[in-house]
């Protein structure tokens, strides 16, 4: 596909993350994430947060995206939809940053909730200077 990516990806995308989010497991904070990566084919992939009992153990929904992306063979990704419920919404924590990272550093991310307050980054502007495959 080209490198615009047409609005009605967009959407889709953004529906997706919406219905994900749905999904949520998580009981401990109540704060639901849903994620949702576009490829370069126009594949969507989806991931939702997955808390634990042993806090620690919790899985953030844009790792579950990275991680369902790969699982069907795309590492490709030119965009990451995450959606949470806060005004304005919550941008992606600082391992999902660095794991998004490994896939495409220049990938771009859009946040918003389902009032539709959506925000455009570039991920090398929310994780400057990132570590990465190159960096040894
Ligand atoms: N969470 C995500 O899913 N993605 C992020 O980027 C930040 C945090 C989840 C983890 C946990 O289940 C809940 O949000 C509260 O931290």
């Amino acid at each position: 596909m080209s490198r615009e990516i047409s609005s009605n990806l967009i959407e889709q995308a953004v529906a997706a993350a919406i219905a994900v989010r749905d999904r949520a497991y998580a009981p401990y904070s109540q704060f639901h994430v849903g994620a949702a990566i576009i490829d370069a084919d126009g594949g969507i992939h989806v991931g939702c947060n997955v808390e634990n009992a042993s806090y620690g153990l919790t899985n953030c929904a844009e790792r579950a995206a990275v991680a369902a992306a790969t699982s069907a063979g795309r590492r490709d990704i030119h965009v990451c939809v995450v959606v949470t419920q806060t005004s304005p919404p919550a941008a992606p924590c600082g391992a999902c940053r660095q794991v998004l990272s490994e896939c495409n550093p220049d990938m771009r991310i859009l946040t918003t909730n389902p009032q539709r307050e959506d925000t455009w980054y570039s991920l090398s502007d929310l994780l400057p200077n990132a570590f990465g495959p190159a960096s040894f």
